[in-house]
């Protein structure tokens, strides 16, 4: 346990007497007994964002009794009643910044499943008041969010992890143990494809105003909005839908390149991409004009990323992302009946090297390679069995971010989390390098009969180091974005 959080939390109790006492002080000895955590050995979890994933996320994280939540911040309590009945001791609130005024020394770490718009801003309120955190995928909504993050969470030594969980899939360090035998040799092409989206997207935005549905209030909706611009509520934004809309979500490639990517990032040892470029599908309501709507992601979309040749890999990489139901064919290994990656082929990853190619499902799923002799191997099943973590939810993902916590930055267990944000920050940019590329493809002047004049329509070449397009200069808006009166990052 942070014996400077817990010293602080005694001191606080001491000051603000009986009332917050109730929530932890009980002496070991009154309960005592064989396997009793005392209330100190636990961790204080927070939940901004508890309904939808922020359900499992705080439920996984509080472990079945290993650790306590005192607190659950959402802006619509219906959406998060499943957590607020199963929590009821929790103090609730609506506003994050609030909870931090009035519970700074009453938590430890907090998980934040809020949609991707709110991510950053949440965490670095949690940061900044010395709280470890746990931050769904995408980490950020842009790319400039994603490095202040990975930079604070050092600057403010707290245990980061993202949320995407298959990172802690022993399929992942299966595929990482077969690459670094040699057995699939370099690779030079990669694929990644989702049947994403599997909600509205490609639509033109509501113009019709319902009402708030009767567990939000104007202000909860001005919350939700958060630091995006001021739109209306409409149920094609919340719950789950605001993932179609660039105001609040990442489309396709946000909500599945963090799980997806994630594999050929880790495996082949990827940084910065150099080079950007897409396509994305277009939709016709009437003849030869296509419809045109930058506020939406788009219905479908297929996007290049060059890397160069990395300490792990010895071959420059190209990967090829696809979105929207569209999937890459079979390469020549592969037999033609063989589903590709996930059952169906609905989502996937191959790694094509110079003597198999490697795939696997989502989270690192099924991991299996196909030589080029014609042979094939799987990951044994008691490589998965033998797991520690095989039990745990999400195998161990926020359980095992919770014992980093609890032994303090740069501990052991700290290093040995498979998704804290030295890794994810860079995982997220890479990412949201795509979405950049597929913003900047409306980028331009939509004119009358099929006569448009897109210029953002081109290869980007991409300066990770300092987070610039260096070949067309008005992609580099959707670098950061300006924030909404009254919020701000840092
Ligand atoms: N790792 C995974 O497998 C996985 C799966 C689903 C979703 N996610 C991620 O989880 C996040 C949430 O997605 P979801 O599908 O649960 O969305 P959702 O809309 O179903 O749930 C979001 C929750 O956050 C609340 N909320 C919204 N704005 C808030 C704010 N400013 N402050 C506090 N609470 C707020 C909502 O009321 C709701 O309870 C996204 O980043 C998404 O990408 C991850």
């Amino acid at each position: 346990m942070n014996k400077k959080i817990n010293r602080e939390r005694r001191d606080f109790v001491k000051k603000s007497g009986i009332a917050a006492a109730s929530f932890f002080i009980v002496p070991r000895y009154v309960l005592g007994g064989r396997g009793y955590t005392a209330p100190s050995d636990r961790l204080n979890l927070a939940a901004i964002g508890a309904g939808g994933k922020g359900q499992s996320d705080i439920a996984n994280a509080w472990n079945n009794g290993a650790n306590q939540v005192v607190a659950l911040c959402d802006v619509d309590t219906a959406r998060c009643k499943a957590s607020i009945d199963k929590f009821s001791s929790a103090k609730l609130f609506k506003d994050f910044r609030r909870m931090f005024d009035e519970m700074k020394n009453d938590i430890d770490a907090v998980t934040i499943s809020t949609p991707d718009h709110t991510h950053a801003i949440a965490a670095m309120a949690a940061m900044q008041n010395g709280k470890h955190v746990y931050v769904q995928k995408p980490l950020t909504h842009n790319l400039a969010e994603a490095r202040m993050l990975t930079e604070a969470a050092r600057k403010y030594k707290v245990v980061s992890q993202m949320g995407n969980q298959g990172a802690s899939n022993p399929g992942q360090q299966q595929m990482i143990e077969w690459f670094s035998k040699g057995l699939i040799g370099p690779v030079d092409q990669v694929y990644v494809w989702t049947n994403r989206p599997v909600w509205p997207q490609g639509i033109p935005v509501p113009k019709d105003k319902p009402a708030l549905p009767a567990s939000m209030s104007r202000e909860d909706w001005d919350l939700f909005i958060g630091p995006a611009e001021y739109v209306d509520y409409h149920p094609l934004f919340h719950p789950f839908k605001w993932r179609g809309w660039w105001n609040f979500g990442t489309g396709a490639l946000g909500d599945m390149g963090c799980h997806l990517i994630d594999p050929p990032f880790r495996v082949l040892g990827l940084g910065y991409p150099t080079e950007v470029e897409c396509s994305v599908g277009q939709v016709f309501t009437q003849d030869w004009q296509p419809e045109y709507i930058p506020e939406g992601c788009p219905p479908s979309s297929h996007v290049q990323l060059k890397f160069p040749a990395t300490a792990k890999n010895k071959k420059p990489i190209t990967l090829t992302w696809y979105d929207g139901g569209i999937r890459p064919f079979h390469p020549e290994w592969i037999p033609a009946s063989e589903d590709l990656g996930d059952a169906g082929s609905t989502n996937g990853v191959m790694m094509i090297g110079t003597k198999g190619v490697m795939t696997c499902g989502t989270y690192g799923l099924i991991p299996k390679i196909y030589f080029k002799n014609g042979k094939k191997i799987e990951m044994p099943k008691d490589y998965m069995t033998s797991n520690p973590n095989e039990k745990l939810p999400e195998y161990g993902h926020q359980v095992s971010w919770t014992q980093a916590c609890k032994a303090g930055f740069g501990s052991k267990e700290h290093q040995a989390l498979t998704s804290s944000f030295d890794y994810s920050g860079p995982l997220t940019e890479t990412v949201i390098m795509g979405n950049l590329a597929i913003r900047s493809y409306s980028l331009g002047t939509p004119g009358q009969n099929n006569r448009l004049s897109f210029n953002g329509r081109r290869k980007l070449l991409w300066d990770g180091k300092n987070m610039k397009v260096t070949n067309y200069d008005e992609a580099n808006q959707f670098v950061s974005r300006p924030y909404r009166q009254g919020w701000k990052m840092a």
